[in-house]
Formats: structure tokens, C-alpha cells, sequence
């Protein structure tokens, strides 16, 4: 396909010398050792003591302060350091660990340098030459969080200031994550490394005694391009104006920080916390062992029973709560794999003292919201715009683009269903702020029917949600030339929050909408 033959050229880099700078040629992944560098496990935030809750200044509440910083990592033992760009001072940055309802105040300052290291297209909404170079703002994704907290992409800010939010977490357990989302750069901040994990936990969780502790292990899973100098590479279009690449396909594997790494595990049950965190690849993650992977949980929490799968297919924003039994396995070295890709390996030893941990047959109740408690459904079309050349110009949603007044507007604590028409080749994992939602069904169509006329006409059967998606979600793929129907409540907070697609080039480029939850009277 021509719009994805973008150009990556080193010498087109040192084109743009300034920003890029001395750009060294591509390194070939296949040069790397693998499974020399052992997985990192980023640190857990430490709270920076108590302070008063927002509007309660009795109730005092933990207080965290990590600022975005550039750092210097490497990413494999045999390469130099990467400049990177984090909070704290690690990409991952620290993992917030709290309860369900134990609210926490964050303070993210923002300490990054003056410049950007990755190119901006001044062509991208929010990335004009008239705006500051360095932006940032925090989301935590999947937090029902209130809107002025909720790192609004327009809410950003320039090195040397800060914002404090307030994370209420009346929520259940779960592995929300937290990154970067400063309006048009934030698949370059992202790209940097500015994201972590944040999760929260729950008593119906910590009574199914599953594997914890040092058994149970978050894995941040993203692919890079890298230069021969360790460096990022972010690819560029073929036009200096304009940068923007529709999508990014790194060839190195990350894991935590490192690429390609190891972790030395017991002959015993682990519980992996996984998190698809690349910009635009889709992981179909497997064991070189064939052994099954129990799947227990979805972006949003639990699910109602484990799932045994032989991959597990996470797009880009999506979480996978998963036990692997490496018991009866000493000896053994797996790789998790994704597709031919190497990703890392498991170096399976003795188990030092009995697996206490369990895999429970069942997990949590996750009650079906009923079709008929909708009070609204919203067809939503996802759409891309093409040049001539047939090159990618742009993504749309609703064929609407961000700066057009709110046109999704639900009325707080009612339930609807969201209809996303998906006209594309492309699956596009598709995220809504705030809430969490269930899948109801996805049904293939006749896009160019849809797109001469309006209306949906379906050409297949309807296809009910994989089991290991059909607990509580906050990403869905809504995949290509098919209607994937949502059913939501919008309960929490009435005011602004945005959706979008998680492929961050293109939600960088237009397929972001801002939505409004409005009280009952205002309508
Ligand atoms: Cu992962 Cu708008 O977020
Ligand atoms: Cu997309």
C-alpha cells in the first residue's frame, strides 16, 4: 500500500538537522543480542506526604509530585544511551499503586527541555509554528476522573509550569495507564516515553488470591525504531512541511524499557499485567512453550471467568490481565512472541517456596447492561480522507474535525449505545474518557453503499464479543469495513472529556472528538 511506504531515510533526517539532530543510520534489530537485559520493573510512585483534598480541607489525601523530565537510557545493553522523555526518571515511569476509593493528588510538573527532539508537523491541529514547541498534559486512561483533571488535550503546559489533579478512583481494580496528551504532539511525547502504569486494586481482588508480590508482573509492551546511536527514530513523510506519517511500525520489541529482555521466573503461576503502549502496532501475543494464557482481565477490571487463549490480541491502548503456569516448566527457556516477532524471554527456574497464588474458576460478576436500557444510539462513521495519490491525508470521526462544536453530548447517568461505522482498511482502537463500556457486536457492511447513501447495510452475521473482551472495556478495535456497537452509561462527572482513536498518529491528525456529559435539564 503506498500511503504506508513513508520515508525513513537517515539522510532525510539530517535534513532537518536542527530538531533531528545528527541522525545516525537505522539500526537492524536483527544486530541485537537478544534476552541479554533483564526486564526492568519500574518503581512504584512514593506519595510526597498528605494534603487537602480539593474542596474538603479536612480530609487529607496522598500527594504524589513526578515531573516530565528528559532522562538518558539505554535501550539494550550493546547500544548507547537514548534520550528519552519521561515522568520521574524512567520510561516507564513510576507505577501509582492505590485502592478503590482512595483518591490521590498528583502533581506533574513540567521540567522538560525548551526544544522538541521529534518532528512536529506545524500542519496538525494544535501543532502550529504559533504554538509553544513543548507541551505537556497528563491523562490516566481509564480513570473516571473529573474533567479539569482529566488532562484535557488543550489543557497542557509549557516547561516551568505545572498542574496538580485529583484522582478520586471510585472505581473498580483495575490497570488504567497514564501518558501523554498534549493536543498534535502527543504521539511524539508518547514516542518518547511518556507514559506509566497506575493501578488500582479492590478487596474482590485481593479475595481471589491471585498471584502477587514478585509473581506478579507488569509488562509495558511497546515497538521502536532505533538508530545505530541507540537514538529514537521517528519516521517522516517524504514532504519537509508536513512529517506526519499516518502510521509508526517499530522493529525493535520493548519491554519496560529494554529491548528484547529476559526475566528470570519461578516454576510457578505469575500474573502479567500487559499493556499495549506502541503507537500504532497491534500485538498478537504468544508463548514459544504453546502453553495456554489465562486471560482474567480487560482494560477495566476482571472478567467474569478466566479465558484460556493460545494469543492474546491487544491494540494499542488496550490492557490484558494474565496468569501464565510455568509449573512442571524448570529448565525451560519461552519466548513470548508476537506473531515472528521476538519479544522476551522466560528464563523458568525452581520454585524457591510453594505457589500459594491461584487461578480462580471464577472472578467477578459482570452483569450484561441490557440493549433496551439505551435511550439513544449514535452511528459514528470512522473515516479516511485520501489525496489523490492515494496517499493518507487524514482520519476522521463522524467526518467531523476536533475544532467543530460538541455533537456527542449524553446526559449524565443515562445509558447509550455508540454505533462506530468503520468505512476503513484500517482497525482503529477506539477510546472513550471517563467511562467503561461493554462490546455488543461487531457486523460487517458495505462501506461504499454507506458512503453514497448513509445508510447501513450489513452483509454479515452479527458476531458477539470474543469472551476475553466481553467484560468491561474502555478501547474496542473497531475493525475494518465493519459496525462495532458499544453500549456505555455515562455515569461520574457531567462536563468535557474527548474520544479518539488510540492509533496516536491518527489521533494526532483529526480523529479525536471532544464530547460533552450534560445534566438532564440542560437538554
Ligand atoms: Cu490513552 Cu485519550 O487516551
Ligand atoms: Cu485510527
Amino acid at each position: 500500500m503506498t500511503r504506508r511506504n513513508f520515508v525513513r531515510s537517515a539522510s532525510y533526517l539530517t535534513a532537518l538537522a536542527g530538531r533531528v539532530g545528527s541522525a545516525a543510520p537505522a539500526l537492524n534489530p536483527n544486530t541485537l543480542t537478544k534476552f541479554v537485559d533483564p526486564l526492568p520493573i519500574p518503581e512504584i510512585a512514593k506519595s510526597a506526604g498528605m494534603r487537602a483534598a480539593p474542596g474538603q480541607s479536612a480530609a487529607k489525601i496522598p500527594y504524589f509530585r513526578v515531573p516530565m523530565r528528559q532522562v538518558e537510557s539505554k535501550f539494550h545493553r550493546d547500544l548507547p544511551p537514548a534520550r528519552l522523555w519521561c515522568y520521574g526518571s524512567t520510561s516507564p515511569g513510576p507505577t501509582f499503586e492505590t485502592r478503590s476509593g482512595q483518591p490521590l493528588l498528583i502533581e506533574w510538573p513540567n521540567e522538560l527541555p525548551g526544544k522538541h527532539f521529534l518532528p512536529i508537523d506545524p500542519g496538525l491541529h494544535g501543532a502550529e509554528s504559533d504554538q509553544p514547541e513543548v507541551r505537556g498534559v497528563v491523562h490516566v486512561h481509564g480513570a473516571k476522573t473529573p474533567p479539569e483533571s482529566d488532562g484535557y488535550p488543550e489543557d497542557w503546559v509549557v516547561p516551568g509550569k505545572s498542574r496538580t489533579y485529583f484522582y478520586p478512583n471510585r472505581q473498580d481494580s483495575a490497570a488504567l495507564w497514564y501518558h501523554d496528551h498534549a493536543m498534535g504532539i502527543n504521539r511524539l511525547n508518547i514516542y518518547a516515553g511518556m507514559f506509566g502504569l497506575f493501578l488500582i486494586r479492590d478487596d474482590v481482588e485481593d479475595e481471589l488470591n491471585l498471584p502477587k508480590g514478585a509473581f506478579e508482573i507488569p509488562l509495558v509492551i511497546y515497538d521502536r525504531l532505533l538508530r545505530q546511536d541507540g537514538q529514537l527514530d521517528y519516521p517522516v513523510s517524504g514532504d519537509p512541511a508536513r512529517p506526519w506519517v499516518p502510521e509508526v511500525f517499530g522493529d525493535v520489541m520493548v519491554v519496560n524499557g529494554k529491548a528484547f529482555p529476559f526475566l528470570n521466573v519461578e516454576a510457578r503461576k505469575y500474573r502479567f499485567r500487559v499493556l499495549n503502549a506502541s503507537n500504532g502496532r497491534f500485538f498478537h501475543l504468544s508463548l514459544s512453550s504453546g502453553q495456554p494464557i489465562h486471560q482474567i482481565g480487560t482494560d477495566q477490571g476482571l472478567l467474569a471467568a478466566p479465558v484460556p487463549l493460545e494469543r492474546s490480541l491487544l491494540a494499542p491502548g488496550e490492557r490484558a490481565d494474565l496468569v501464565v503456569d510455568f509449573t512442571g516448566r524448570a529448565g525451560e527457556q519461552i519466548v513470548l512472541q508476537n506473531d515472528a516477532f521476538l519479544v522476551m524471554q522466560f528464563r523458568v527456574g525452581q520454585a524457591k517456596s510453594p505457589d500459594t497464588g491461584v487461578l480462580p474458576s471464577v472472578l467477578r460478576p459482570v452483569p450484561k447492561t441490557p440493549e433496551a436500557s439505551a435511550i439513544k444510539t449514535r452511528p459514528l462513521a470512522l473515516i479516511e480522507k485520501m489525496t489523490l495519490k492515494g496517499e493518507s491525508m487524514t482520519m476522521l470521526l463522524n467526518d467531523t474535525p476536533w475544532h467543530m462544536p460538541v455533537t456527542e453530548n449524553p446526559v449524565l447517568d443515562t445509558t447509550e449505545i455508540w454505533s462506530f461505522i468503520n468505512t476503513t482498511d484500517d482497525s482503529h482502537p477506539i477510546h472513550l474518557h471517563l467511562v467503561r463500556f461493554q462490546i455488543l457486536d461487531r457486523r460487517r457492511f458495505e462501506p461504499f453503499f454507506y458512503q453514497n447513501s448513509g445508510e447501513v447495510r450489513y452483509t454479515g452475521p452479527v458476531i458477539p464479543p470474543a469472551p476475553e473482551e466481553a467484560g468491561w472495556k474502555d478501547t474496542v478495535r473497531a475493525n475494518p469495513k465493519m459496525v462495532t456497537r458499544i453500549i456505555v452509561r455515562f455515569e461520574g462527572y457531567l462536563g468535557r472529556y474527548v474520544w479518539h482513536c488510540h492509533v496516536l498518529e491518527h489521533e494526532d491528525n483529526e480523529m479525536m472528538r471532544p464530547y460533552e456529559v450534560i445534566a438532564a435539564t440542560a437538554k
